[in-house]
């Protein structure tokens, strides 16, 4: 079966950036770097970045192209061409799950955005105190129910909208769906991060006569100037590389299943460099000027109390907008930016799926997206309704943070120790006008698995042993945090055995055909 390619150089960066942009970089960023440090935060930060992201993000890339010149779009079918052994095809398994699992509740969370960016439009948002804006999320969540919304029917609906999107970009396919979308979104959600940036850096002083001092200058000095002290923290450190993680889109499966679509002797030492400094110019650059500052300079130094990852932008950011001029424009350009960047990250977690049950099980490609559409809509309902009682935290902890440093430990140990650093090294040069200082060598097959598996060990022993033990959940939601925890449980031996079908049919495959010949 022929393979799908991406139609262009630049739509394929775009792609991956797309991928790599997302709801991270304009509200987990800016909330993480002003927690730890502020501008001291970017020694960590980038630190991560290099012995981190960037060796990973080349590692995964090449990973990705390897598979996909032997028809293998996810990571069970690469890992079992990098490493014969029987096992390698299961620990690859996982690759298809995160992204699954994800997507459960990451496609619910982005649709969020697109309807705070119409209740924007149709002036719904004009809040003067912030427990308005905290009713206002509750109500559209559904966690309350009060004068905003008295049920989740207008949630519901934008989800079956952001959801519908996903599903027909997906079948499409990854030229005429997924690149067309990121040719789309990308440029506009640039061009609305630089016109936010420029109203927020305009704002000046919002309250002269009763808080001078809060103003644009020092919102931006509360965000970056570096406090030294947070680099004693070990917890700043964990910070940077999970926010690095997090935002390249690593250890996942979904950096791979995007390079798998690459033709053969595209540059991918270049593309991983461009697509992972772009993302990086989102989340520094534009991230960094956007949520933090804005807030500071009508709330001052509060904000800190008022700024988790939800609630900077969903209610913090919405009461600004409520006191600027043209506020609900700025306020559904804010909501829109995010909606792009959710979605191109949504598609991103859709694809690994569909792309296993294509070139592993030979399903149809809108028949793939169609099974993979129905399993994400129907768990995605008790990560709608069972909000508040810690579902979705509870997948987003195994998944999202725990199994990204699983993962991608046993990645890095299988390219370095099973298909062998040398063969990658190369591997990774084949078609590229650049060279990798060599360097790189090095870090990747010391440094970054040792980083690795210290998180993953730091991870597992301090809030692993927490979450597992259910500490601090409370009696009602613990039927629901083992509700998810068997759903998870099922997922992965879905996986497996799903595997193990694959693989067999393969085997019959070729024996029949070597029987013809
Ligand atoms: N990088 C995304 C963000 O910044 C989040 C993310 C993590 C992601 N892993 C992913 C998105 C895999 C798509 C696919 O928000
Ligand atoms: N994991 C994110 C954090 O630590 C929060 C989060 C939960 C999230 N679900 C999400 C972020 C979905 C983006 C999309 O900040």
């Amino acid at each position: 079966m022929k393979r799908e390619h991406w139609g262009s150089r630049i739509g394929l960066v775009l792609a991956v950036a797309g991928n790599a942009v997302g709801l991270g970089n304009f509200l987990r960023f800016p909330v993480q770097a002003a927690k730890h440090g502020g501008g001291a935060f970017m020694i960590p930060y980038f630190l991560a970045f290099l012995l981190l992201g960037i060796p990973l993000m080349w590692v995964e890339w090449t990973i990705g192209r390897f598979g996909g010149a032997r028809g293998h779009g996810t990571t069970p079918g690469m890992f079992d061409e990098m490493w014969k052994h029987p096992i390698a095809k299961y620990i690859g398994s996982i690759g298809v799950l995160l992204p699954l699992m994800i997507g459960v509740y990451y496609v619910y969370v982005m649709t969020w955005s697109l309807g705070y960016a119409f209740y924007s439009l149709v002036g719904k948002m004009n809040f003067t105190v912030f427990s308005q804006a905290k009713d206002f999320f509750n109500g559209y969540i559904g966690v309350a129910h009060n004068s905003y919304f008295s049920s989740l029917t207008p949630a519901y609906i934008f989800y079956l909208i952001g959801f519908a999107l996903t599903i027909i970009v997906i079948m499409r396919g990854v030229s005429g769906g997924i690149e067309k979308l990121a040719k789309i979104a990308m440029p506009a959600l640039f061009i609305f991060a630089i016109l936010l940036v420029i109203r927020v850096l305009t704002i000046g002083t919002p309250d002269p006569v009763n808080h001078p001092t809060w103003n644009i200058n020092n919102g931006l000095g509360f965000m970056w100037n570096p406090r030294f002290d947070a680099l004693k923290e070990g917890s700043t450190w964990l910070a940077a590389a999970g926010q690095i993680f997090f935002t390249l889109s690593l250890g996942i499966g979904a950096i791979q299943c995007y390079a798998s679509y690459v033709r053969e002797n595209e540059d991918i030492a270049l593309a991983g460099l461009t697509t992972a400094s772009t993302n990086e110019f989102a989340e520094v650059i534009l991230g960094g000027t956007i949520a933090i500052p804005a807030a500071f300079a009508f709330f001052g130094p509060e904000i800190s109390k008022i700024a988790g990852t939800f609630d900077l932008g969903f209610k913090t950011l919405p009461l600004v907008f409520a006191k600027i001029p043209f506020g609900s424009i700025f306020s559904a350009l804010w909501f829109l930016l995010l909606f792009f960047a959710g979605i191109t990250s949504s598609v991103a977690l859709a694809q690994p799926p569909v792309a296993f049950l294509e070139d592993e099980l030979g399903i149809e490609r809108s028949k793939a997206a169609i099974i993979v559409g129905i399993i994400l809509f129907v768990f995605s309902q008790p990560v709608i309704f069972f909000l508040s009682h810690g579902f979705l935290d509870e997948i987003d902890w195994w998944m999202g943070t725990f199994g990204l440093a699983f993962f991608a430990t046993l990645e890095i140990f299988i390219f370095n120790y099973a298909f062998g650093t040398r063969r990658a090294w190369e591997e990774l040069h084949k078609g590229a006008k650049i060279r990798v200082p060599g360097i790189f060598y090095y870090i990747i097959r010391y440094v970054t698995p040792i980083f690795l598996l210290f998180i993953f060990l730091y991870w597992s022993l301090t809030d692993g042993k927490a979450k597992l033990l259910m500490e601090g959940v409370s009696p009602q939601d613990r039927p629901y945090i083992i509700l998810a925890r068997v759903i998870m449980l099922i997922f992965l031996l879905a996986g497996i055995v799903l595997v193990k079908i694959a693989w067999n049919r393969k085997h019959r495959n070729g024996k029949i055909e070597e029987a013809i010949q």
